[in-house]
């Protein structure tokens, strides 16, 4: 009898943005008449930029041509698109060969799948609150998760702890869910951690477009010694809007090796079996992203969702709600008030106001009694919800 991966029996019932539509679903049908504003999962509302539509659409048109048409893709990635994000790199200092460079259908696939290159019996290092994927990830592969509580003392960036050591370490900056950034001094202290236990950092870059400030690295390679501990995972989702379009970008580098194996070879040959490439017009439109123009362009988005950020932070500083994020990243993780737990805010905003948030629960035990908005929505959205939910605080508060 085919035996199961009974891993999924210790996994909690539902995925946590899955749960949440569910609940926002159900209240829906229930008051079809209520406007509700949807500031929970970060996903964009923009649409693609102008010079990337073009690229797409030039894709379409190669595949009508004998002349121009592509079958399968290279497996690793189309050399235009490595090369270009390559480039990209290596403009900022960052000195990677393009085979350094892997093309994804996007960090949250490239998360699950790089996990092939690791053994079961490793242990995982989750800094949470954190994403939930990483966590759900490893229980279904059966791994041993080891969760290291951040907390708003340390900036919800911890320096390592010689009592949790792990095989695999996750590093997400700006960060998901609390938009805190790892500085230059906090990565080397993890960067030195690493190389000393044999571990691998699994960096998740997906944010790294909304830094604004300059001291703040936007690559684990930047960090001196990185080369031979580190992976970074990125992804074109919030950067360019690809959330569903599909496109990401993983830096494994040459000199990341473990017990003889080089990890750059062993994902040649795992992709090479595993895929048959990213879409080539897909792939097209993502090299788009990295020309003068196309940057010109998804800077003018991110600066969008940006402004956003800062009509919810008017009304959060209003009432003297302590939160971080919303400045190097499109996430504001704030305190709830009054000292409520992450879910009952969560029940009463949709109840009374209906704003959607993403509890802080959802993210790690220690992200009770905290609540994420994402900044991703409309204008429109986004000041409706700050108007709503400004005269929900001032009722809660009794100003
Ligand atoms: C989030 O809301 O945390 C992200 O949008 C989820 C994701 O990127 O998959």
């Amino acid at each position: 009898m085919t035996k199961p991966n009974m891993n999924y029996a210790n996994l909690k019932d539902s995925y946590l943005f899955f749960g949440i539509a569910q609940r926002v679903k159900k209240y829906s049908e229930l008051n079809p008449d209520k406007k509700i504003l949807r500031l929970g999962i970060g996903d964009v509302s923009l649409p693609l930029a102008k010079t990337v539509i073009s690229a797409l659409a030039e894709g379409v048109s190669d595949q009508a041509e004998k002349s121009s048409f592509h079958g399968y893709m290279p497996e690793c990635g189309a050399p235009f698109l490595r090369k270009t994000i390559g480039e990209f790199y290596r403009n900022r200092g960052v000195k990677i060969s393009d085979d350094e460079v892997f093309v994804s259908s996007g960090a949250s696939d490239e998360l699950g799948d790089i996990l092939d290159l690791f053994d079961k019996e490793n242990s995982a290092l989750v800094i949470e609150p954190a994403y939930p994927a990483y966590v759900d990830a490893n229980i279904i592969a059966g791994r041993k998760n080891i969760h290291l509580a951040s907390s708003i003392e340390n900036g919800f960036t911890p320096d390592p702890d010689e009592e949790k050591k792990a095989d695999i370490i996750y590093i997400c900056s700006p960060n998901n869910p609390t938009g805190a950034v790892f500085t230059k001094e906090k990565l080397k202290k993890w960067v030195d951690f690493a190389n000393e236990n044999g571990s691998v950092i699994l960096f998740d870059a997906a944010y790294e477009a909304f830094i604004e400030d300059e001291n703040i690295p936007h690559s684990i390679f930047e960090i001196d010694g990185a080369s031979t501990c580190a992976i970074e995972i990125c992804s074109l989702s919030k950067t360019a809007g690809f959330t569903g379009t599909r496109l990401g970008y993983t830096v494994i580098p040459k000199a990341l090796e473990r017990q003889g194996m080089n990890f750059n070879s062993m994902w040649v040959r795992n992709r090479t079996t595993k895929t048959n490439g990213v879409s080539y017009i897909i792939q097209k439109g993502g090299a788009a992203v990295f020309s003068k123009q196309g940057q010109k362009e998804i800077k003018e988005n991110i600066a969008y969702y940006k402004e956003n950020a800062k009509i919810l932070m008017r009304v959060l500083d209003e009432f003297n709600i302590e939160y971080t994020g919303g400045v190097n990243a499109p996430y504001i993780w704030l305190k709830c008030p009054k000292n409520l737990d992450s879910w009952a805010f969560f029940d009463m905003l949709l109840n009374e106001i209906q704003v959607v948030g993403t509890p802080g629960e959802g993210f790690g035990s220690c992200g009770e009694g905290f609540f994420r908005f994402s900044t991703f929505g409309s204008h429109e959205d986004t000041i409706e919800a700050a108007i709503r939910l400004k005269s929900f605080l001032k009722h809660l508060f009794n100003k």
